[in-house]
């Protein structure tokens, strides 16, 4: 049976995120340089995009450009930025027949002009898709998200608007720049890296993890297909023991 055929269509995620990693070793075992890389990991997107979209998830996360990247090479994070303008200008006909909505998190102010309003056109321009939210992390990271959320929260305390003691999770979960989508139930990381890396800290805290060695160029909607399958095959507790969860079914 087919990767594809294996997926129960009832039980797809609401909302999938994605470290996609592994770009710069992809190009350099190809002998090129670092940004063939990021041009081919596009490719990726694409067929990303499309097939979580078809398969009915909701909510696609990727994590573009983390806020600790700004300390690589100027020349990588210049041809990373003009990547993008060019890929977002492209890719327009794609989120529109699939009826996909662009978002951006993260700090957009940071991003060249030319980038951020062509990010904040595309946004403006999908906003009537309604099959699937495509989230695009840029110039993010969860340390920043959540320090702003509670600057925010103190904010409103100063203010009077809430007191102390009224914070709880729904007020954090409120002033993240995440707050109108579910957690991720499913995170994937590519390129055998097994770590967070400043990606979605608090939304992550019961996601299943799925991380596999395929560097991010490589990545196509079988190993999406691959995800899922195993995502499936977990008995998701939260805490409980597998007998209540078995006891709570009937
Ligand atoms: C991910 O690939 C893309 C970005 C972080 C922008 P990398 O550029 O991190 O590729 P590796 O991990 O160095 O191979
Ligand atoms: C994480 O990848 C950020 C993105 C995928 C955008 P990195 O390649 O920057 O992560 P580290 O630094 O190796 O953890
Ligand atoms: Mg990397």
């Amino acid at each position: 049976m087919s990767l594809k055929a294996q997926i129960d269509l009832t039980k797809i995620p609401k909302h999938i995120a994605i470290i996609m990693d592994g770009n710069g070793r992809w190009a350099k075992g190809k002998g090129k340089f670092r940004i063939f890389g990021h041009q081919n990991g596009v490719n990726s997107v694409r067929e990303v995009c499309e097939s979580a979209a078809e398969l009915g998830v909701k909510c696609l996360t990727l994590y573009a450009f983390s806020t600790e990247n700004w300390s690589r090479p100027a020349k990588e994070v210049k041809a990373l930025m003009q990547l993008l303008v060019k890929t977002i200008n492209h890719e327009m006909p794609t989120l529109q027949k699939n009826k996909i909505r662009l978002y951006t998190v993260g700090q957009l102010e940071r991003l060249p002009t030319d980038c951020s309003s062509a990010l904040l056109e595309a946004c403006e321009a999908t906003k009537q898709n309604d099959q699937m939210d495509l989230v695009l992390a840029l110039s993010y990271s969860s340390k920043w998200d959540i320090v702003n959320a509670v600057k925010k929260i103190c904010e409103r305390v100063t203010l009077g608007e809430i007191k102390p003691f009224e914070v709880d999770e729904m007020t954090i979960n409120n002033q993240l720049s995440t707050a109108q989508w579910p957690h991720p139930e499913l995170l994937i990381r590519t390129s055998g890296e097994h770590r967070v890396s400043n990606f979605l800290l608090w939304e992550i805290a019961y996601s299943e993890f799925f991380f596999t060695e395929t560097l991010w160029p490589d990545f196509t909607r079988e190993h999406l297909y691959e995800a899922l399958v195993d995502y499936q095959k977990r008995e998701r507790r939260f805490g409980k023991t597998s007998d209540q969860l078995v006891e709570d079914k009937v």
